[in-house]
This record gives C-alpha cells, sequence and structure tokens, in this order.
C-alpha cells in the first residue's frame, strides 16, 4: 500500500502506542489523550509488572486493541502455560523472543490459542521478536534463522527493525511487520540503535508501527501525534 493512499482511519488502526509507564491511572489518561490517533496501546514490561491484567481489560474497555509486549522466553511448558493465561484477557498482540526457539515460540501459540478459545475470544497474533532495535551488533544472518523460527511455530508476525522489514517480507510474505524503534527526522534516537521515521517504515512495508517516546515525551503529546499522522497520510 501507498503511503499517500492510506487515510488517517485507516491509519489509525495501525499505529501503537508504546505506554511505558508504571502507573494505570497514567497509561490510561496517556491513552485516552491519544485515542484520535492510535487504535492499539502497546502495554509492555514496565506496564505489566505494576498494573498487571486489569490493565488489559482496562485499555479494552476504552475502545483500544491490546498489544501485550511481554516478550515471553523460557522453556516451552512455561511459555505455553502463561500464554493461555494471556490469551484468555482479550489481547489482540503477544510478543515471544525469536531466540527462544521454534519449539518455545510454537508452545506459545498453542497456549495463546488455547487460552482465548476457552475465554470465546478471538485468537490473538502471536509475534516473534526477531531482533531488538536496541541491538546494533546482532550478526546478520540471525534475521532469517529468527523468521523461519516464526515461520515454523505458526506465528503471525515478526517484530523487526524497519530496516529489517524487506528481508522478513521476502522470506515470509504472509508474516506481519511490526516495527518499533521509530523517530521522525531530527529527533533523538534514544537508546535505539537502528530507529527509522515512521514514512520509512511504512514505505519498508510495515504493517504496524509502535510508536513511545516521539509522542509520549513530546511536550505537546497530541500535536506530535497529529504531525505524525500528517507525514503517513500527505
Ligand atoms: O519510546 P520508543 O518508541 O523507543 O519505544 C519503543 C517500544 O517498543 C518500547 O516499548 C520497547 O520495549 C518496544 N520494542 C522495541 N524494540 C523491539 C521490540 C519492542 O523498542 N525489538
Amino acid at each position: 500500500m501507498q503511503t499517500n493512499e492510506l487515510r488517517a482511519s485507516e491509519l489509525r488502526s495501525r499505529l501503537a502506542l508504546a505506554l511505558d509507564v508504571d502507573d494505570a491511572v497514567e497509561a490510561q489518561r496517556l491513552a485516552a489523550e491519544l485515542a484520535p490517533w492510535f487504535g492499539v496501546a502497546k502495554v509492555g514490561l514496565e506496564l505489566f509488572s505494576a498494573a498487571g491484567p486489569r490493565v488489559v481489560q482496562m485499555l479494552i474497555d476504552d475502545g483500544y486493541e491490546v498489544f501485550l509486549d511481554l516478550k515471553l522466553a523460557d522453556i516451552p511448558t512455561t511459555v505455553r502455560k502463561a500464554a493461555r493465561v494471556l490469551g484468555a484477557l482479550g489481547v489482540s498482540y503477544l510478543t515471544m523472543h525469536a531466540f527462544a526457539g521454534p519449539a518455545v515460540l510454537r508452545a506459545g501459540v498453542e497456549g495463546l490459542t488455547e487460552g482465548a478459545e476457552l475465554a470465546g475470544l478471538p485468537i490473538p497474533s502471536a509475534l516473534a521478536v526477531t531482533v531488538l532495535t536496541s541491538d546494533a551488533d546482532a550478526p546478520p544472518h540471525i534475521l532469517g534463522k529468527r523468521v523461519a523460527a516464526a515461520v515454523e511455530s505458526r506465528c503471525a508476525g515478526v517484530v523487526c527493525a524497519a530496516s529489517d522489514v524487506a528481508e522478513a517480507k521476502q522470506l515470509a510474505p504472509r508474516l506481519i511487520a511490526v516495527v518499533p524503534g521509530l523517530r521522525p527526522p531530527g529527533s533523538p534516537a534514544d537508546d535505539q540503535a537502528r530507529s527509522a521515521t515512521p514514512g520509512e517504515a511504512l514505505a519498508a512495508g510495515a504493517d504496524l508501527l509502535v510508536v513511545g517516546r516521539a509522542v509520549t515525551a513530546s511536550k505537546d503529546r497530541k500535536s506530535a501525534a497529529s504531525e505524525l499522522v500528517s507525514s503517513l497520510t500527505a
């Protein structure tokens, strides 16, 4: 899809807001403020550790699709059981670390599916995190290995840097590509080693864009979100 063909309403479902805060009230406030631009709320380790499963329900009740970014990585049985619990929460996406290998990813996919089915909910998309966008030293061959693990284990998608999307899609065209580490032109990279602009990520073929500090750390968050969307729809 061409960037300029995107309408703001379509784009909203492809923009995930990283709620990297340690308090449910603050998360809900941020989510409410930025709901006109973001259709997906990403709950990561910090917020889930602070607020637990109730924050997921709260965001669903507020109309968000929830992206639970817990990056699971453990023995297959443990990942299966954790994913089964998380699959019953109503999340739309759950991440696991691809470095854990296909057996672990497969256990996670099965647990997630079972948990959602038992709760009568749609089956969430399992996402395999390929290489952290903060990792500047990952060897080049590793992406292919991790994408292959995602395919083998029937994950719905991968999380990768914008610069890895083309290769990931070539290897596995049916996987959705989720891209974090996004920074508008000229803004600080923070701890992201392989950042890109949101426009570059979309042009590379990203399906879901994860946006955190570029908007949440801005002095004027609404303007930052609005400018981000304008830059992608103009
Ligand atoms: O603030 P910033 O836009 O850098 O936030 C990026 C978010 O995406 C964080 O919540 C981080 O945990 C997550 N993430 C990432 N790189 C990955 C996977 C997830 O930065 N490979």
